[in-house]
């Protein structure tokens, strides 16, 4: 695999990997292999975005969501937890497992963002409540229960919040740590700062020392952060293609991204807001319209000043190991063509 001239690799950590362990060769065999149907998890805190990344999830065959399992953050559980089962509904898939999980970080006190997201933490359609079941199994062990079940390695964890429900797993049953295929996570940043404080991330920065653990844990990471998903902006004309999809969904989703993004153009002044963690799933889906490099990065748990602050070694001045594919670039039209194209199946 040729790396690009600043020393990137394409994405796709499977590649990433292959690419150190591997001849080309090899890699074209790898690279001609069909899509295996990927089993996933995805831990959420809906929130807009993540109602999007859930979608666009829920449409695709080449993924299996085993479940979905909520956390607080964006709003407070019992707000994101129906949010989930909102958007299951919305995208007639009533039959999918929905978990609700932590309350709170395991150390700091919760902070939401109503600012951002509104008040349910789904403003924007006007959607009606849930009729599907809340599953009864607690959301941690939901995850657990899994890891141990499946094969060893099938199982990818697409976080899409606040990593505490992830952290809280990997101290009930350490055993699942090496049973993970890969953690895709959006949160941190680096060369754009951080959106919480000046410094530190929402996601990472709620729950610091869940996101510290998720790190230290050996499981193979890529990290989806703001430096890649502040350049997947909403901008007018890609709501209309979603709302010029005619449907329910198509509609529904126009609504939330009106909404969503008019606090980062009003702090950005930009056209549109970045779209974050519809990246994710676009990363599992087409890991070629990312490219990024696998480095070191760590979490601040103690400065009040940064804490939350991802500390990502992208210039290598460290010997620390590497322990994340940090993901930069990005084709952003092509996320939206596939998001659009996906979204338009339901
Ligand atoms: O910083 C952006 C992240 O925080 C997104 O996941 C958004 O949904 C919020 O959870
Ligand atoms: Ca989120």
């Amino acid at each position: 695999m040729e790396k690009n001239p600043d020393g990137i690799f394409p994405a796709g950590a499977d590649m990433v990997r292959a690419a150190t362990e591997f001849k080309c060769g090899d890699l074209l065999r790898l690279g001609t292999e069909m899509p295996e149907i990927r089993k996933i998890i995805i831990d959420t805190d809906p929130g807009q975005d993540d109602a999007v990344a859930i979608m666009a999830a829920l449409a695709s065959p080449e993924l299996d969501v085993l479940g979905l399992t909520v956390v607080a953050g964006n709003v407070p559980l019992a707000l994101t937890e129906k949010n989930a089962r909102k958007i299951c509904e919305l995208s007639g898939r009533p039959k999918t497992k929905v978990f609700a999980g932590a309350i709170r970080p395991m150390v700091r006190d919760l902070v939401t963002a109503e600012n951002v997201h509104g008040k349910t933490g789904l403003n924007g359609p006007v959607l009606p409540d849930p009729t599907m079941p809340l599953q009864d199994q607690y959301a941690v062990d939901f995850i657990v229960e899994t890891l141990m079940r499946e094969k060893s390695g099938s199982v990818t964890i697409c976080a899409l919040g606040p990593l505490t429900n992830i952290g809280l797993a990997l101290v009930r049953e350490p055993r699942i740590a090496p049973r993970i295929r890969e953690i895709v996570l959006m949160g941190g940043g680096l060369f754009e700062g951080g959106n919480l404080t000046p410094a530190a991330e929402f996601n990472i920065c709620v729950d610091p020392h869940a996101a510290d653990l998720v790190l230290r844990s050996g499981v193979p990471i890529v990290i989806v952060p703001l430096d890649c998903t502040h350049k997947v902006l909403t901008t007018a004309k890609r709501i209309a293609a979603f709302r010029d999809l005619g449907t329910a969904p198509g509609i529904a989703v126009a609504e939330m991204l009106e909404f969503f993004e008019r606090f980062d153009e009003a702090k950005y002044g930009t056209d549109g807001g970045p779209l974050h963690d519809p990246c994710v799933i676009a990363y599992l889906l087409k890991p070629e319209l990312f490219s990024g490099r696998h480095i070191n990065v760590e979490v601040e748990t103690v400065s009040e000043l940064t804490l939350g602050m991802t500390v990502a070694d992208w210039w290598g001045v460290t010997n620390r190991p590497k322990n994340a594919t940090y993901l930069l670039e990005v084709d952003d039209q092509g996320v939206f063509d596939l998001l659009v194209e996906r979204i338009g199946r339901l």
